[in-house]
């Protein structure tokens, strides 16, 4: 990593051959204190991704991946070092304007949907457009038909089946059009058929508009498909 004082506060804009990194982890330590206990998850962990890339991270359970993609989002900020998203230190804008860089440029799928129950799929899709201030009914249609729920747009999370439910949180993370898409074990509460199918329409919906992905996943298979694939041992990176 470059020294920091050589990263301007301004936005970075990737030159033509996308060469500058969409996402970077600098030294990030994560720490919890529960009592008298405390427990070190990220132990400075770093690394760089690269516009379009899809990178699986891999972990047994309690390794710290949920902590990472949490901290990458904007959603926990590290105990220590750096997250860069777009060339830009996450942590050091103000909050409001980490709120805009979450909105506009990352969609975070979760491993239990975390759908509002009481919106139709539809409603849940135009969740992130509403609170960019928007409201493109038009778009949402869309991305519904792109991940074969035409037929389901005015069905609520509970009439839906889990692949389904998680195909509509696919939706909503790609509402803003974000150029990153975080994806936290999407396929761990479905069955593996299911899984592959939405681990599937993940990738493709990635690939065709390039965008860049990170997934974590148990699955070493699924994890093949990737472009690259980190691994996370004990708060830090093995690969
Ligand atoms: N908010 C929290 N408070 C205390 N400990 C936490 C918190 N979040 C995570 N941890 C602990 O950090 C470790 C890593 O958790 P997590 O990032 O969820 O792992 P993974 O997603 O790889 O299973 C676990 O031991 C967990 O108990
Ligand atoms: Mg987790």
């Amino acid at each position: 990593m470059p020294a920091a004082e050589s990263t301007p506060a301004a936005a970075v804009p990737a030159p033509a051959g996308g060469e500058a990194p969409i996402v970077v982890a600098d030294d990030v330590h994560r720490t919890f204190h529960i009592g008298a206990n405390r427990i070190d998850v990220l132990k400075g962990v770093s690394f760089e991704i690269q516009a379009g890339e899809r990178v699986f991270l891999c972990g047994a359970s309690g390794a710290g991946k949920t902590s990472l993609l949490y901290t990458l989002a904007g959603l926990e900020k590290p105990n220590l070092g750096r997250v860069l998203i777009d060339g830009r230190s996450l942590y050091q804008l103000s909050r409001r304007e980490q709120a805009k860089v979450r909105n506009r440029r990352m969609g975070y799928v979760f491993q239990n949907y975390s759908l509002l129950p009481e919106l139709t799929a539809l409603e849940n899709v135009m969740v992130p457009a509403m609170i960019g201030g928007r409201s493109d009914r038009g778009r949402a249609e869309h991305l519904l038909e792109h991940v074969g729920l035409a037929d389901r747009i005015g069905h609520l999370p509970p009439e839906l089946s889990g692949g389904e439910q998680q195909r509509v949180a696919i939706a909503r993370a790609l509402m803003n059009d974000p150029a990153m898409i975080f994806a936290d074990e999407p396929t761990g509460n479905l069955d593996s058929k299911t899984g592959a199918e939405v681990m599937d329409i993940l990738l493709n919906v990635v690939a065709e508009e390039k965008r860049t992905l990170l997934v974590v996943t148990h699955d070493t298979v699924l994890a093949k498909s990737g472009d690259r694939r980190l691994e996370l041992v004990d708060g830090l990176l093995v690969s």
